[in-house]
């Protein structure tokens, strides 16, 4: 009798470790009505996107009623792991972390799951763990806009290209320069594009951007028809380095994010496109599927991405390609900046009409 409760106690706690998954693990879920806390912890505020994902997972947590406590590392991973265990000492329901390096933050996984906390990988892929679920939009399809808009719109043939990736320990520019080169390695076999390097921004900084189109330049004699800038950040880099030369709106510069002082440049035609990633439905996303995964519920998806450890399920959103002709009917219309301030400094003859 004795052994047999022994059995059916550890069945019901503390045996059920093992995989964890969103809607199993040892942690007690939470009643419909209990309120849910949810912990994120995320690399950096330095990119006005980031501080974006932060204020509207806090509205979309505020509007369903979950308490949300962030914690910011800029960009230092011993203090994000440290952060991420601060949280789970706490004891949030679950965690969502967009992590500085996609390799160091498996160990935050591997923390939260002792705990029977699921982890939604927010935004950048955390990789070889067992994640629960990622959150992000689609970044191959992101790199394949940014090198197809410079090749549609370049009218040079052979024109020459420089790559300018953004952090190698972020997954996401792993998979830009993927779906970068999905584009411009036909174009380089038929000798439509020559490539005159193809190079990292450490830490996605505009400052090592600014010096690898500075180092291209001079290589090129000047020579360079278009720079692949994988972040509107490096694309700022990227065109002070033109701006040096008098090239700043005669070389295509692409970007990513659709940041406020990228869209000015566009409007005046030294920054060529930008790709335009809403932030609202990727918080909303995460905030809902830890919600769920809190209540011990399943989270639908239809997409996956291989992680190395295991097919992540994914919900992975449809990014925009912005140049100065659709700004107005894509980000001015979705509020994410408004026109005014996109042409705050601009002459008004050269903003584009309402
Ligand atoms: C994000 C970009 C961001 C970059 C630098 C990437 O992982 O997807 O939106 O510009 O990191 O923070």
């Amino acid at each position: 009798m004795l052994v047999c409760l022994l059995v059916a106690l550890c069945l019901g706690s503390a045996c059920v470790t093992g995989t964890q998954t969103g809607n199993g693990g040892a942690k007690k879920k939470k009643g419909p009505n209990e309120p849910v806390v949810i912990g994120f912890s995320m690399d950096t505020l330095k990119e006005e996107r980031w501080q974006k994902d932060k204020e509207l997972v806090e509205k979309r947590a505020k509007e369903v009623g979950a308490t949300v406590n962030i914690q910011v590392a800029n960009g230092d991973d011993s203090l994000q792991i440290k952060q991420a265990e601060n949280l789970l000492t706490q004891g949030v329901d679950v965690l969502i972390v967009a992590p500085h390096n996609g390799e160091v933050a498996a160990s935050i996984v591997e923390a939260a799951h002792r705990q029977g906390v699921p982890v939604i990988s927010y935004d950048r892929l955390i990789k070889n763990a067992d994640v629960d679920l990622y959150v992000s939009h689609q970044v191959v399809k992101m790199g394949e806009m940014q090198a197809k808009y410079l090749l549609d719109h370049v009218g040079k043939k052979p024109a020459n290209f420089v790559i300018v990736g953004g952090s190698p320990t972020d997954n996401n520019a792993l998979l830009l320069h993927k779906g970068q080169m999905n584009i411009l390695q036909p174009a380089v076999a038929r000798g439509d594009v020559k490539i005159v390097t193809d190079q990292y921004a450490k830490e996605w900084q505009a400052s090592a951007a600014l010096n690898i189109v500075e180092n291209a330049l001079t290589q090129a004699n000047n020579q360079v028809d278009a720079v692949v800038a994988s972040n509107d950040g490096t694309a700022r880099g990227a065109i002070q380095a033109l701006e040096g030369q008098n090239l700043a709106g005669k070389v295509l510069v692409s970007g990513q994010d659709a940041d406020l002082a990228s869209l000015t440049l566009i409007v005046l035609g030294k920054q060529t496109m930008t790709v335009y990633k809403s932030i609202q439905p990727l918080a909303n996303a995460a905030v809902d599927a830890a919600i769920k995964f809190a209540h011990g519920e399943k989270v639908d998806t239809v997409d996956t991405i291989d992680n190395g450890r295991k097919a992540v399920p994914s919900i992975l959103l449809e990014p925009v390609a912005v140049d100065r002709n659709n700004l107005v009917n894509t980000v001015v219309k979705d509020g994410y900046h408004t026109l005014a301030e996109i042409c705050a400094t601009v002459p008004p003859d050269k903003c584009p009409k309402p």
